[in-house]
């Protein structure tokens, strides 16, 4: 099979494509045929050396696709040839053929677009565990998400809005600005902006997946509010004081979606919950750009020179 693949870590130019020995099933696995394989900034990670990478020879990335089944293993019985699949946390993704455990695999259903799916998959469940295990927010709360613009917080963002919650975000464009209002935000403040005035002590829900962000976020919190901090796509945090919270009746959750999609009940529940928004039309996204998987290299330094808005997904 076509497979992008590398045997050193770093840059780009480490990355390969070509022939590699296609994948074997077991009993308890299914052969999945890719159609649209997501990208994510934690590839880049891998790639350079710096983030967890499941040993193989040679390396190959990705954890997140969607496809057809095209082989099923003697002990399965949830899943049949030609049905539409997809996972998240499953390695040796950057391929034609990935063999995943079935209780990995998420059905597709018939009734929405395979490349919309494939669009929202990795980020639509962060937004879902972010939303409805962290936030728990309840209609007329007044919620803060920083990176609104981004792949989770254009999901959040929606799913929020249309759960009644009234959602206020901050984004470095206009552009962005302009987008994050058509969905639902009721204001949005620009980063360039002195924006921070008469804001402190005004959200019950700070959501920060910026990181270095942490202290501002928790000024934005009214005293019991909360600060949901689950990632540094702007660097990491600075350390923080639990007394000061404790003074303020102020609390930091966090979370890893990991820890949520722990068994095939859990993953089945989770995308059930984050299809029923799409197939109610209460969230759209920004079209994908898609590259061959031939192409990988240039989709990769797509990703990483930040010009990207919306999901990169790669088509073999
Ligand atoms: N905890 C989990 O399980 C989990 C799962 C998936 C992702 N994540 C984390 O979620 C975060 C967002 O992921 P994503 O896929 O949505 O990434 P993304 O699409 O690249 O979005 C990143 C956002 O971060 C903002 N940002 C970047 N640098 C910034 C800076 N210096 N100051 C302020 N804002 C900055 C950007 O805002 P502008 O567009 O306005 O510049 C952008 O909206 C990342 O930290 C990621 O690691 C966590």
């Amino acid at each position: 099979m076509k497979a992008l693949y590398f045997n050193n870590f770093g840059d780009n130019s480490v990355l390969k494509y070509g022939n590699i020995q296609s994948p074997q099933i077991n009993a308890e696995q299914i052969l999945v045929k890719t159609q649209f394989i997501g990208l994510n900034f934690a590839d880049i990670y891998r790639r350079r050396g710096t983030y967890h990478i499941e040993k193989h020879h040679p390396y190959i990335n990705g954890y997140e696709a969607l496809g057809e089944v095209v082989a099923v293993g003697s002990h399965i019985n949830d899943f049949k040839l030609g049905d539409t699949v997809f996972f998240v946390d499953v390695p040796f993704a950057n391929a034609e053929y990935v063999s995943v455990p079935s209780e990995n695999a998420i059905i597709v259903p018939e009734n929405l677009d395979p490349k919309i799916i494939a669009s929202v998959g990795l980020q639509g469940l962060t937004a879902d565990f972010l939303a409805h295990d962290l936030g728990k927010n309840l209609p007329g709360n007044n919620v803060f998400i920083h990176g609104i613009s981004g792949g989770v917080g254009q999901i959040l963002s929606q799913m929020l809005t249309s759960d009644g919650i009234n959602v206020y975000g901050i984004t470095s464009t206009l552009a962005k600005q302009t987008l994050a209002l058509q969905q639902g935000a009721v204001k949005i403040f620009l980063r360039n902006t002195p924006w921070n005035q008469n804001l402190n002590g005004k959200f019950d829900t700070i959501y920060d997946g910026v990181g270095k962000t942490l202290e501002q976020s928790l000024a934005l919190a009214t005293n019991k509010g909360k600060v949901i901090f689950y990632g540094m796509s702007g660097g990491n945090p600075p350390k923080i004081d639990p007394i000061k919270l404790l003074n303020q009746s102020k609390s930091i959750l966090t979370g890893d979606l990991w820890d949520y999609l722990s068994n095939a009940i859990e993953r089945k529940k989770r995308s059930q919950r984050l299809f029923s928004y799409f197939q109610e039309n209460k969230i759209k996204i920004s079209e994908p750009t898609i590259f061959s998987l031939a192409d990988g290299q240039k989709a990769y330094e797509y990703l990483e020179s930040g010009k990207s808005a919306g999901k990169i997904l790669l088509k073999p």
